[in-house]
């Protein structure tokens, strides 16, 4: 026996046949900077949906070491024709804004055991708040399991080499920044 699902019959969809749905996912983040951990969740969610809304939130409360604009122009340079890949910003609650992209799901990557208690907490209060968004996890890849935006900006300034854990891309603004931040300006 086969189950069609309707997309009448799901919560929040408006009635459109399953062929004409968009499948919409979320993947928001502080991106701050873009590693390759990002890069992979990015490549690889792009096979669950029609659309990836890769958004950056603006948090006031955090003291991130790139600018909303200077996070988003490493998102263009690394997705420069990615037709899917749309790219934005937002601040507030996160289930507003994948109500307001109409996402069906929000795309979040997970790594060690330690990300699994904060990831869990923010997925069912998310559920609470907006039942109708899912949210999916992809399995960090083995390359990417202990590399965190964190932990490069960390090594980054203490010298350490980080070229392996983000984008080219990443890496000159890194060095950049790096260089700006302890004066050694060009
Ligand atoms: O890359 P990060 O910093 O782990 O991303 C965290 C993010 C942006 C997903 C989270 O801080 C968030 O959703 N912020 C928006 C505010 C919000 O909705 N908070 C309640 C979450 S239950």
């Amino acid at each position: 026996m086969t189950h069609r699902i309707d997309s009448a019959t799901l919560p929040g969809l408006t009635r459109v046949s399953a062929d004409e749905m968009q499948r919409i996912a979320l993947y928001p983040g502080s991106f701050d900077p873009l590693t390759n951990g990002h890069v992979n969740i990015i490549e690889r969610g792009l096979s669950l949906c029609d659309e990836l809304v890769v958004a950056i939130v603006h948090n006031p409360n955090k003291a991130p070491m790139f600018s909303v604009e200077e996070r988003m122009q490493i998102l263009r340079e690394v997705f420069p024709d990615e037709k899917r890949v749309r790219l934005t910003t937002f601040s507030g609650l996160l289930v507003n804004y994948a109500r307001e992209v109409q996402a069906n799901a929000i795309l979040r990557g997970l790594r060690a055991v330690a990300d699994f208690e904060y990831e869990s907490q923010m997925a069912n209060m998310n559920r609470r708040l907006a039942p109708e968004v899912e949210t999916v996890f992809l399995m960090a890849e083995p390359g990417s399991f202990f590399v965190s935006s964190r932990l490069v900006k960390e090594v980054a300034l203490l010298g350490g080499d980080i070229s392996g854990s983000v984008p080219p891309q990443a890496l000159a603004r890194l060095t950049a920044k790096v260089n700006q931040l302890q004066g050694k300006g060009s």
